[in-house]
């Protein structure tokens, strides 16, 4: 499985891999944001020509004067046959080292639902992140959302 620079031909094949994943969908419009907005943020994971995972990723747009840049994962999932091979950690650092290096993040960001056991073993255990905050009613069905974050001041 190789890990590479997403580009637009393989936004319609992470959206796939979504819509496999998660219950947060996008529209292709807003992949193709993603892209063409911050093109060094989001990666695949492809195997044999399919995308098996993906990072979909973007710094924060609406920073107040005077704070600091960061980056935000809008969503990460890998097929079910292609987990616990360590894709998404390999996903996440490739992301998080270009928000450092290109857009001089001082911290990633991202929110993940309180019962997602896979997600937060990844973010937390094994990444470095921690909850920052905890938002009420977050997701469409009604559940709570951990707001995290990593900082990314050592790969500056
Ligand atoms: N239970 C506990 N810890 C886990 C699990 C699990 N099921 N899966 C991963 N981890 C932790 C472990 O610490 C693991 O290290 P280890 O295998 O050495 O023990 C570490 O995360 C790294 O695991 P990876 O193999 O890199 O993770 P994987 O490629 O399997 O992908 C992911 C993890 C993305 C959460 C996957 O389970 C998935 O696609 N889930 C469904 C979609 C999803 O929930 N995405 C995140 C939503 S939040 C957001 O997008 C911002």
């Amino acid at each position: 499985v190789n890990i590479r620079l997403a580009r637009v031909y393989d936004l319609t094949g992470m959206q796939a891999c979504n819509l496999h994943n998660l219950p947060e969908n996008y529209t292709l419009k807003y992949y193709m944001y993603h892209s063409l907005t911050w093109p060094q943020l989001s990666y695949v994971a492809e195997d044999e020509g399919k995308i098996v995972g993906y990072i979909l990723a973007k710094m924060e747009e609406d920073v107040p004067e005077g704070e600091e840049p960061h980056g935000h994962v809008t969503s990460i999932s890998v097929l079910r046959s292609y987990r616990r091979l360590g894709l998404a950690k390999r996903l996440m650092i490739q992301s998080q080292e270009a928000m450092a290096t290109v857009y001089k993040a001082a911290y990633v960001s991202l929110h993940v639902r309180k019962s997602n056991r896979a997600a937060l073993g990844l973010y937390r255990d094994t990444l470095g992140f921690t909850v920052k905050d905890i938002e009420k009613g977050y997701y469409a069905d009604g559940e709570d959302a951990y707001a995290m974050r990593l900082s990314l001041k050592h790969l500056a």
